[in-house]
């Protein structure tokens, strides 16, 4: 069993690379690795990896490696891959509708039950099989259905009296692409930022100072 009261956020943030990566070994019919192998094609080190994964009582055989399947099984565990959380998404709109066809919710231990839009030129409309719910009918939806996690897909005007509405309802972490910084007024709340423009920033410098360096 995973001893998870020792595991830090920064191990935690590995975890689902270790998890693809595994995955990618899985099919191509790898069954054992040593950490020299699975850190050089990570590009971490055999240390860095010995100890991320010893958090979890070290799954690793002196001589022998890892097992490939075993060891994609415990992290999927420790990151509840199995749990099919509920989730709604709130915003159906070009990100949302991206979202819902694109991400493979079952995958990550979560299962889509609801998608809701305030337009209601959408409501009524189907995104992967699922009729779009005017957000009106969110409470008695949650109610019915008790989602633990909301994505949410509209703007940051529309986000803080959502996130109120959500919380009082019992969801309990965001997938939070909204730019609203709720744990602001909700420090107890899980919530995963995502600002796709960032990734781009931190791309932009790289590339502007590869290209200073060039020039130097
Ligand atoms: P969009 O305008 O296509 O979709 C927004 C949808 O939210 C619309 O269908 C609208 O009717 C709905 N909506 C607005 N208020 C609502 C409410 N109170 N309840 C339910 N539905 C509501 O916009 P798009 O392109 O899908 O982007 C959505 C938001 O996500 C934007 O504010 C944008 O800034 C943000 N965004 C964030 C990214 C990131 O990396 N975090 C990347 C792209 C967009």
């Amino acid at each position: 069993m995973p001893k998870n009261e020792k595991i830090s956020n920064s191990v935690i943030r590995r975890l689902p690379r270790y998890y693809r990566f595994l995955g990618e070994l899985s099919k191509e019919g790898i069954n054992k690795i040593s950490s020299r192998e699975l850190a050089e094609r990570m590009r971490l080190t055999a240390s860095q990896i010995r100890q991320d994964l010893n958090c979890f009582g070290g799954f690793g055989q002196q001589g022998y490696g890892y097992n490939v399947s075993e060891l994609r099984s415990e992290i999927g565990s420790i990151l509840g891959v199995d749990k099919q959380h509920k989730a709604v998404l709130i915003g159906a709109g070009n990100l949302g509708h991206a979202i819902a066809v694109h991400i493979n919710f079952e995958k990550y231990g979560c299962k889509l039950c609801g998608i809701f839009d305030s337009d209601e030129r959408m409501v009524g409309q189907t995104i992967v099989g699922q009729k779009i719910i005017d957000v009106d009918r969110l409470s008695e939806f949650c109610r019915q259905h008790q989602p633990r996690i909301a994505i949410l897909c509209i703007p940051k005007s529309a986000a803080p009296q959502l996130c109120e509405q959500l919380i009082g309802l019992g969801v309990k972490a965001f997938w939070n692409f909204s730019h609203y910084d709720i744990n602001l007024e909700h420090n107890d709340i899980i919530v995963e930022n995502v600002h796709l423009g960032d990734s781009l920033l931190a791309l932009n410098y790289g590339v502007s100072n590869s290209a200073n360096k060039t020039e130097e």
